[in-house]
């Protein structure tokens, strides 16, 4: 079964349920009279991305941009790639990222070049999990679901090796399943 790969729970579905209102409720204030446009950075953000905007009472759009930096490994490559770029422009558009998980920052610092080329008005990112002791590029986020420590976490979007996003929970994977697959 896919829990038994699970050690431990990190942050349950009530913790998860209850701090993306709270996320939604900030940004719904932040953002009044305008119309902000999220972009969800597929795939781990996709779970994420569908609960904060759901969370967010004021107008605002949505949109979708695929990159990879990982492959099927646990340590970043240094190399992102453009999969799937946006549908609409966001030139003049308040724009809000939207990720799943902020590690060493290499994948926002390079997406952050990109979009800015784009002449947005403004520019803000929400990442559920934050984790700070392993950036190596200055990304700072905007509005953070959890710091998390510098564990192996999968679940609600999270993947090891494409397995483990329709885990309700985030869970720190059992060394194990990564160590001898
Ligand atoms: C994850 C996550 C971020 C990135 C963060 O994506 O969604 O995009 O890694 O890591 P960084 O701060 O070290 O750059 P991943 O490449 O695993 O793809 P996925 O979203 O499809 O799971």
């Amino acid at each position: 079964m896919m829990h038994d790969d699970i050690e431990r729970v990190l942050i349950s579905e009530e913790e998860l349920r209850a701090r993306v209102q709270a996320l939604g409720k900030e940004i719904s204030a932040d953002y009044v009279g305008k119309e902000p446009i999220l972009i969800s950075v597929l795939r781990g953000s996709y779970i994420f991305m569908a609960d904060l905007t759901r969370a967010i009472d004021c107008y605002c759009t949505v949109d979708f941009m695929a990159v990879s930096s990982y492959g099927s490994g646990t340590v970043s490559s240094g190399q992102v790639n453009i999969i799937k770029d946006l549908s609409d422009s966001i030139e003049g558009k308040d724009v809000i990222v939207v990720e799943d998980i902020l590690d060493s920052g290499n994948t926002l610092h390079y997406l952050f070049q990109l979009l800015d080329a784009r002449h947005p008005a403004s520019i803000r990112l929400a990442t559920l999990l934050d984790k700070p002791s392993r950036r190596t590029k200055p990304v700072q986020a905007n509005y953070v679901g959890f710091t998390v420590p510098d564990a192996f976490v999968v679940g609600y979007g999270l993947d090891y090796d494409e397995r483990y996003r329709n885990l309700p929970y985030i869970g720190v994977l059992k060394p194990c399943v990564y160590e001898h697959p």
